[in-house]
């Protein structure tokens, strides 16, 4: 087994690499710009999120808070519903926190300082690494999935890259290579043939400019590499949710503190437990009393360790709302200003489709 050591097939690609990205890099928006604010902000995006996906939302986004000071002065509320759709919610919260860090630490400036960049709020290693490399020009690495499958397949490496120290050894193989004065060129250079040529499933070998450096293609492994332990499955989450609405209004909870979701906008929902029918446990969660339970429909979501299978009903209520500072009737045609999550939306969706409907009664007691 060959592990990460010498780094040479990375070294000997640094040049045609980077001649390669200067012909054929694509035409991104945050390609435009040495903004640190921007670049931050496209960084964060494109975690967990496809670059086809991003680009609408980052202009978006940039429309809404054009500087780092708009993002720091917007409430929460605001910016959650700018990324509405996007997922991984927590990724906004932190951008606000960490502006806000910014703004009353450091005047607003965005700091340049690699170590003073890893503190702020959703920034760890990769991000800082991005930042300083792209908008300051700062030879740091950045090992995001497409570096970590090139650096590896470039080695002939069998590190398993789902560990951090294989993202560590490879950091330790970037850093020294970084070239002087061209970064930023060089960081997004790596992301780009990771994301167009060295493609996780039959890379596009006969393309690729480093390919007489590649230890990978050269011993016929490319498909082989990089190794990556298969995740734990994701737990299936069974649950109930409840649509309630009047005269025009409909019932939400506002997810103050939740772990998932938390600071948005969602239906009620609990988990199904026991033999306890959806009315009694949502009864017991919410305090409410209902009655004319029907189901409308199933909905599922898929989150990175879970996933939600929705069984939804609508419900009446058998006595007045108790007062709840988390629970609220919102109008439903203003429903678009509040920030409620895809998973909710999947539920939403089958209010507005007959084939949703299951005319089903289902007994309270
Ligand atoms: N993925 C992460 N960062 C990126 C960037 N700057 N350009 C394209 N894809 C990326």
């Amino acid at each position: 087994m060959e592990n990460l050591q010498t780094g040479e097939g990375a070294k000997a690609s640094v040049g045609p690499l980077l001649e390669w990205y200067r012909k054929n890099q694509r035409d991104l928006p945050w390609r435009h710009t040495t903004d640190p604010y921007k670049i931050w902000i496209s960084e964060i995006m494109l975690q967990q999120t496809r670059v086809d996906t991003v680009i609408q939302y980052y202009r978006r986004f940039l429309e809404r808070f054009g500087t780092l000071r708009e993002l720091a002065g917007a409430s929460a509320q605001d910016v959650l519903a700018v990324w509405k759709g996007l997922g991984y919610y927590s990724r906004a919260l932190n951008l606000q926190k960490a502006a806000q860090q910014v703004v009353e630490r450091y005047d607003g400036v965005f700091p340049r300082d690699y170590e003073v960049l890893r503190q702020l709020p959703g920034i760890g290693d990769y991000t800082a690494g991005a930042i300083a490399s792209i908008a300051f020009n700062q030879p740091y690495p950045a090992v995001d999935g497409n570096v970590l499958r090139v650096i590896c397949r470039l080695e002939g490496s069998e590190d398993d890259i789902s560990q951090s120290r294989t993202k560590k050894r490879v950091a330790d193989i970037v850093c020294p290579i970084i070239p002087k004065d061209h970064a930023g060129e060089f960081t997004q250079a790596m992301m780009e043939l990771g994301a167009l040529v060295c493609i996780p499933l039959a890379p596009l070998c006969g393309h690729c400019p480093v390919q007489s450096f590649c230890a990978a293609y050269r011993t016929g492994r490319q498909n082989e590499l990089p190794v990556k332990k298969k995740k734990e499955a994701p737990r299936i989450v069974p649950c109930w949710v409840a649509v309630l609405r009047e005269n025009g209004k409909i019932f939400l909870e506002f997810r103050k503190n939740d772990r998932l979701l938390g600071q948005l906008w969602g239906l009620p929902i609990v988990e199904k437990k026991d033999s306890r029918s959806p009315a009694q446990l949502l009864e017991e969660k919410y305090g409410l009393r209902l009655k004319n339970a029907r189901k409308l429909g199933s909905a599922s979501h898929v989150f990175s360790h879970q996933i939600w299978k929705m069984d939804v009903f609508t419900f009446a209520l058998a006595e007045p709302m108790p007062h709840s500072d988390v629970l609220h009737w919102v109008e439903e045609e203003e429903l678009e200003r509040y920030a409620v999550p895809t998973a909710f939306q999947r539920v939403l969706k089958l209010l507005h489709s007959d084939n949703g409907w299951e005319q089903l009664e289902i007994s309270l007691e």
